[in-house]
């Protein structure tokens, strides 16, 4: 189901009271930036107040945004991103199976650069190798970005995937947690999982059509909301900071953060994304067992390369790991 409609105007008004933060706005510096009557302002804010949003009326001096509700729709999504493509086009459901088979088909369909899919409940979350993605309605955030990387040749479109992993860990970090990674692009902190991406591509021998990045992060979720096996190996940023956030802003940021490391790495190819992928990993320097496809690698995981493959030092030499699940051997204590 696609979220109800709001009108541009609406939009427009929040998003000037959103840019003054927590200063008070006149109504008519808000009819005159946007060439509404008094009346028609008036109309919109109520509108707003309507749909959960809490504008105080300061006597007479105007408008002050003091609440957003805790959705995720254009509406509050869009005032907060700084971003020249990521997110300017969103696509908010209230319930999709995969915001990533949403995204691979409006790819398909020829959707920009950009455009973002977010669901606040997927019926069908998809994680790694096969794997599900569980994640409470209204709790979380889940999200898949569309991307045309120009002149990115498919053999290295993988990079693509660290590029997402610092993105998260870094907006997580604003948020106030330890964040790290774990090869190649799971987010702990205290060595329980806050996030995961799956990232997904369409290419030919020479050429990239899209890739879809998947994003879902723990939240709000509390521990009751993980299944009891999870319980021990996920956390949330609400258990780590024992406060629940925003999820539109955590958002936003997300957007924001992909879009800056995408641009480094457009501009500069993969080496800082190398050095602020080590930089944040809790993999490197580790002991670890690496589960790739048929086989175990259990060594010590020195560093990654210049393509993002995993080298494990092992009794038998270097090995050399492209794909796999690395269970880290003593996990970093709380
Ligand atoms: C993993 O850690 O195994 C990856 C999890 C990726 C989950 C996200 S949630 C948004 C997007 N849609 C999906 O179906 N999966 C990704």
């Amino acid at each position: 189901m696609a979220e109800p409609s709001v009108t541009g105007s609406e939009e427009l008004v929040l998003a000037f009271l959103a840019e003054a933060a927590d200063d008070v706005v006149s109504g008519e510096a808000i009819s005159d930036k946007l060439g509404l009557t008094r009346a028609a302002v008036w109309k919109h804010v109520e509108a707003l107040r309507g749909q959960g949003y809490r504008i105080d009326a300061v006597a007479s001096r105007g408008y002050r945004l003091v609440a957003v509700p805790d959705r995720l729709r254009a509406l509050e999504i869009r005032p907060l991103l700084s971003t020249h493509d990521v997110g300017q086009v969103l696509h908010c459901h209230e319930e999709l199976g995969s915001t990533n088979d949403e995204a691979k088909a409006l790819a398909d369909a020829d959707a920009g650069h950009g455009e973002v899919v977010v669901a606040e409940r997927q019926t069908g979350g998809r994680g790694r190798r096969g794997r599900g993605w569980v994640s409470p309605p209204r709790r979380n955030v889940a999200f898949s970005v569309i991307l045309r990387p120009e002149e990115l040749p498919p053999s290295r479109a993988p990079e693509l995937t660290l590029v997402a992993a610092v993105a998260v860990c870094d907006a997580l970090r604003h948020s106030g947690v330890d964040a790290g990674i774990k090869w190649p692009n799971d987010v702990l902190v205290g060595g329980r999982k806050i996030a995961g991406i799956l990232t997904e591509l369409s290419a030919e021998s020479d050429r990239v059509h899209w890739v879809v990045v998947g994003v879902g992060v723990n939240v709000n979720a509390r521990p009751s909301d993980f299944p009891e096996e999870l319980r021990g190996q996920a956390t949330s940023l609400l258990i780590e900071r024992e406060h629940p956030s925003p999820r539109a802003l955590f958002l936003a940021a997300c957007l924001t953060s992909l879009e800056g490391w995408y641009d480094r790495h457009a501009e500069e190819g993969f080496a800082p994304i190398r050095q602020a992928w080590r930089e944040r990993s809790v993999t490197l320097g580790q002991d670890v067992s690496v589960t790739t496809d048929g086989a175990q690698v259990t060594g010590r995981a020195e560093d990654i390369d210049e393509t993002g493959a995993l080298l494990v030092r092992t009794p038998a030499g270097l090995v050399r790991v492209t794909s796999g699940d690395v269970a880290l051997l003593r996990p970093a204590a709380r």
